[in-house]
């Protein structure tokens, strides 16, 4: 089964999860993507009715296309349900993400929603996090210095590695949807999780990272052998 087939599959199964009337966060990248897809299907056929707020300019798109309605967190502050990707899931549903340079929008998204599925393919579960190279907002203003900020985070925390400026294909720095910029930090294995979260957080110039701790209440994985459900 490819690493696709298993992310639809596990798509599919949380569209389940939708009730009618719910005001849904619509995560980003192609996981979330099917889930589009399969959500858009559900109400096409069923008649389910929902509103999303989207995570990106993406999925917005996406959504238009589709016919999905759509609002702000701002008109619609309080969400019921939000299903997103994931670069990794770890242990107690520890997540990367970020590899999409969505993570502001999403983890706003995450934290207004009620319960949070996680959606990803097999590849995604891990033991530890780290070896997805964590990504960092940062503001573009004075932004080697911010970037100098988390390279003296991370040796103090005992990590060898120097925050990496993320270029697109052009070779011009990477802009969020919000304008901002992405560093990421390949640390290989990442020891402590929460140290590591408010260190980062706590830097001038970060406005986030992609790591989402004690967010998702369930993750839907798709395998070769069906969906494998895991609650945090
Ligand atoms: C977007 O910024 C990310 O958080 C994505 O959710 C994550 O990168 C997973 O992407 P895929 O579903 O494309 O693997």
């Amino acid at each position: 089964m490819s690493a696709d087939a298993e992310k639809r599959s596990a798509a599919r199964a949380a569209a389940r999860h939708v009730q009618s009337g719910m005001r849904l966060g619509l995560g980003t990248g192609s996981t979330a993507a099917h889930f589009l897809d399969a959500l858009a299907e559900r109400c096409r056929d069923e008649g389910l009715q929902c509103v999303g707020v989207p995570t990106s300019q993406a999925t917005e798109a996406q959504a238009h296309r589709l016919g999905l309605s759509l609002t702000t967190l701002d008109a619609c502050p309080e969400l019921d349900l939000t299903v997103d990707g994931a670069d990794q899931i770890g242990p107690g549903l520890s997540l990367i993400k970020g590899g999409g340079a969505a993570l502001l929008r999403e983890k706003l998204v995450w934290e207004a929603s009620a319960r949070r599925i996680v959606i990803a393919d097999s590849a995604k579960r891990v033991d530890q996090l780290g070896a997805f190279p964590l990504p960092v907002e940062v503001v573009a203003f004075g932004h080697l210095t911010t970037a100098a900020r988390i390279g003296q985070v991370l040796h103090d925390l005992g990590y060898a590695t120097a925050p990496a400026l993320r270029l697109g294909k052009d070779g011009e720095a990477v802009r969020t949807d919000s304008g901002h910029l992405i560093y990421d930090l390949a640390l290989l294995a990442i020891t402590d999780e929460h140290r590591l979260a408010l260190s980062l957080k706590a830097i001038t110039g970060v406005v986030d990272h992609g790591l989402f701790l004690g967010l998702a209440d369930l993750a839907l994985i798709g395998t070769p052998s069906g969906v494998e459900t895991r609650s945090a």
